[in-house]
């Protein structure tokens, strides 16, 4: 179950659609219920307050909508309401029906009887909802929550736009103010107000296309590994991976107890050779993203793969603005990010000074650093070689870190610097540790 809820003219609609299309899911559109409630007690006069006549109204009206169950393929996505057996799809489109929508909406009456109905329709999954409180009221046991909000005067013009191409003239100013007073009523209302689940992902819709709205909403629902291609490849290709990595360089984990579940987090690791993020992805064991450069991407069969493992493309040749949202967008999500602080490989194994970004980012995300070092990667494949060779590589994470922003001075680059200066630092002890419990050294000092 997908719930995506947002207030009028967020996009709601034109994504929801396309989403179920794309997976094959029904469309429910629960305002269009609200709507056909509307419609009828506007056809027969009854005040869209909760009172006697509109409960008497409810008990008696058979209310059917088509999720695009039945529909031709080429349909499907679309929604067919039927109010005692009259279809009503285009008539509870206009201004008028929006606010008789959003008055009977307040009644407890009408929400309690819909949201029963919605229930129904709902219950055997595969459904994208669409609405207010679809997220929030109908199924909050809903795997996947999307809340999309647009500014306000993107909202109106979207608004205008749909309703231009009815019959009725509207300007632009009338528009906004039906979207205010809209706002307010469903905000206010005593009942389920409009409000996003804190689990749901927000998306801000403006200036994005419709199109770009759903491919995020994909990229989300696939990286979490249940549905789509992205889902099947996780689930057997990590253990057949981990199994190659095992046979191949003897690939030890340490420490993987230690990486936050249900939270965005960093992976700070050093960089010694090509094998670090697929090895340290393996050692992870869960879906993370990463950074690559953006070069990958054009490589026909490895940039694909890349980006279905979670990569997204940095240009490094200046601060690259897109790769810093980016990156901030997927931890607040919740993802795991691996980054490596000192932007190169390391030649020689040895550790480089890092780069600030690393720090900025986690700051700007308030999200925690898992220090993770990498040890026979550089053995495996150093910087220069052309082929792998069969060496054992070790992957420990340490505990994580969290950062506070100064409490006297400024978030400049020297602080940044020395945040990740101290991550670097972690990384390192992490190493001297490994040596200390390599069997020579402890030889040693018993
Ligand atoms: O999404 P829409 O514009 O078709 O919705 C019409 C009205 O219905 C909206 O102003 C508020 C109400 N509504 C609601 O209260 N709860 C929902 N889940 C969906 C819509």
């Amino acid at each position: 179950m997908i719930t995506i809820d947002g207030p009028v003219g967020a996009g709601k609609s034109t994504v929801a659609r396309m989403l179920a299309r794309k997976l094959g899911y029904l469309y429910l559109d629960t305002g269009a219920m609200y709507r056909a409630i509307g419609w009828k007690a506007h056809r027969l006069g009854i005040p869209p307050e909760e009172g006697p006549a509109l409960r008497a109204m409810l008990a008696e009206t058979r209310l059917e909508v088509h999720p695009g169950k039945d529909l031709p393929r080429r349909q499907a996505g679309e929604m067919r309401v039927f109010v005692d057996g009259e279809e009503v799809t285009e008539a509870i489109r206009t201004p008028l029906m929006s606010l008789m929508a959003s008055a009977v909406s307040r009644a407890p009456s009408v929400r309690e009887h819909l949201v029963a109905l919605q229930r129904t329709l709902a219950e055997n999954g595969g459904v994208v909802l669409e609405g207010r409180d679809t997220g929030t009221v109908v199924c909050p046991e809903a795997r996947w929550k999307f809340y999309l909000d647009a500014s306000l005067e993107e909202r109106g013009r979207r608004r205008h736009e749909e309703l231009r191409g009815q019959q009725e003239a509207v300007t632009p100013e009338e528009t906004l103010a039906e979207i205010r007073q809209r706002d307010y009523n469903d905000t206010h209302r005593a009942h389920s107000p409009l409000r996003r689940a804190d689990e749901a992902v927000l998306i801000d819709t403006s200036g994005i296309t419709p199109a770009e709205v759903v491919r995020r909403m994909l990229e989300i629902i696939s990286r979490s590994g249940r549905i789509g291609r992205e889902g099947l490849l996780y689930r057997i290709s990590y253990p057949l991976l981990y199994l190659l990595c095992r046979i191949l360089f003897r690939l030890q984990v340490a420490g993987r107890e230690r990486i936050p579940v249900g939270e965005g987090a960093i992976l700070a690791a050093n960089h010694v050779s090509y094998l670090d993020p697929p090895l340290i992805a393996v050692a992870v064991g869960r879906a993370i993203s990463s950074v690559a450069r953006h070069g990958l991407f054009d490589v026909p069969v490895l940039g694909r793969v890349i980006r279905w493992y979670g990569a997204f493309p940095v240009h490094q040749e200046a601060i690259d603005i897109g790769a810093v949202k980016e990156s901030l967008k997927r931890l607040k999500q919740g993802e795991l990010l691996l980054i490596f602080p000192e932007g190169e490989r390391s030649a020689d194994g040895r550790m480089r000074p890092p780069m600030p970004g690393v720090a900025m980012l986690a700051l700007q995300a308030g999200v925690k650093v898992v220090p993770t070092l990498i040890e026979g990667a550089e053995q495996a494949l150093p910087v220069g070689a052309k082929w792998i060779r069969l060496r054992p590589i070790k992957v420990t994470f340490g505990a994580p870190l969290k950062f506070s922003p100064p409490v006297m001075g400024k978030r400049n680059k020297e602080f940044y610097q020395s945040v990740s200066q101290r991550i670097m630092e972690e990384i390192a002890r992490l190493k001297e540790a490994e040596q200390g419990n390599a069997p020579g050294k402890a030889a040693l000092i018993s």
